[in-house]
This record gives structure tokens, sequence and C-alpha cells, in this order.
């Protein structure tokens, strides 16, 4: 079973999707930490109530943003991940860092990417007039935001919707496609060519797409 460091920086609900989906039998992955840069994140309390070993690596404790993931590397290498999966870590990260974590580091971003990157996406679509918006999946490179599409949902962009209305209608359908992201990774069913990613359905999952 691959075994999934899971980082994060507040809430994490996208973490207890996983874990949700993992419990409900659905995500055949062993989630072996839970790890945030801060140590009130809320999600660190989720993830010790469902029985996962929790880590805090404070990014205010190091001088430099190296020295910082550097120490960060250590504590996920620990853990021996075959997946590092980013849930709303709020941390830039260095190319050293990301490359140590080529091909088995992820991403979820709250946008159709490659609109978007960056922070405050639901207000910048609405500001923008989108009829749609969404989330991505993505492995991680070195360029924020960036790197090669796993999977997205796009959501309407409703008249009158407010960033939080757009941001919890975007929430729900993250919390679906970043369980099904790390499944096909589970499963190595994820192919990278020329920084495009398709999935490698097996031949029932096939005939179920086509029809
Ligand atoms: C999500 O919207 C995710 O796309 C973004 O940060 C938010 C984290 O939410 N990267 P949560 O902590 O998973 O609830």
């Amino acid at each position: 079973m691959k075994r999934v460091v899971i980082l994060i920086s507040g809430r994490g609900s996208n973490m207890e999707a996983l874990v949700g989906a993992r419990e409900a039998g659905e995500l055949p992955v062993d989630i072996v930490a839970v790890i945030s840069n801060k140590a009130d994140a809320g999600g660190l309390a989720t993830a010790q109530a469902h029985g996962i070993a929790t880590a805090v690596v404070a990014h205010k404790e190091f001088a430099t943003r190296e020295d910082f993931d550097a120490a960060l590397q250590a504590k996920i290498d620990g853990y021996q991940p075959d997946l590092v999966v980013l849930a709303g870590f709020l941390r830039v990260l260095t190319t050293a860092f990301v490359e140590h974590y080529a091909g088995r580091m992820i991403n979820i971003h709250p946008s159709l990417l490659p609109a978007f990157p960056g922070l405050h996406t639901h207000e910048r679509a609405i500001e923008a007039g989108c009829k749609l918006h969404g989330a991505t999946v993505h492995f991680v490179t070195p360029e924020l935001d960036h790197g090669p599409i796993i999977v997205q949902a796009a959501v309407p962009v409703l008249p009158g919707d407010t960033p939080d209305d757009l941001a919890a209608r975007v929430l729900k359908q993250e919390h679906v496609i970043y369980a099904r992201a790390v499944r096909w990774f589970a499963a190595n069913q994820l192919r990278v060519k020329k920084g495009v990613v398709t999935v490698e359905l097996p031949d029932a999952q096939q005939l179920v797409v086509a029809q």
C-alpha cells in the first residue's frame, strides 16, 4: 500500500476528505502522517481524532526558506512516503524541495488552472465575469500553481455569488477530485508525457467512460 504524507496549514477539509475516503474503503493508501507549518492548524486535531500521526515544522522558527524546507523535508522523509499531498499548505516551496519530490508531490488549487494561479481565486473569477470556475489537482513543479494537470472539476458561477458562496461550491468538488487523483496515483494509473497527464484506466472503467 502506498504511503501518503499530507501537508496542511489550516482547517484541513481536503485532508479530512482523503481520510474519510480511506476509512470508507474507497482509497487504498496508508496515510502515515499529517504535517503542518502552523501549530494552531485546525486540521491537526482532526487528523489526531482519526488516529493519524501529526507533526509541526513551524516556518517561523527558521531564518531562511531553505532552512525551513530542509527541516520539513527531513520530517517528511522520516515517514518514507510514496506521495506527498499538499492540502491547503500555504507556503511557497524552494526549487530544491520541489525537485526532491518530483513526480510524487501533488497539490490542489481552487481554480481551473492555468487561470488564476495564486491567491483570492474566487474573488478574481467573479471579477473577471467567469461563468465557470473550479479546482485543479496537479503535480507540483517549481513554478507556483503550475505543473501537469491530473484532474479538474468545474462549477457554475451564479449571478450574485459572493467569493464565499463560490468557494463553498468549489470546495465540495475539491473533496471529490482529490481522492480520485490520489486513487489513480496509488494504482499507478498516471502517465506524464510532455507535461500532459493521461490516466490509464483498467478496461472495465474505460468501458464505463465510453458509454
Ligand atoms: C482549498 O481551497 C485548497 O484548494 C487551497 O486551500 C484550501 C484549503 O482548504 N489550496 P482545506 O484546508 O483543505 O479545508
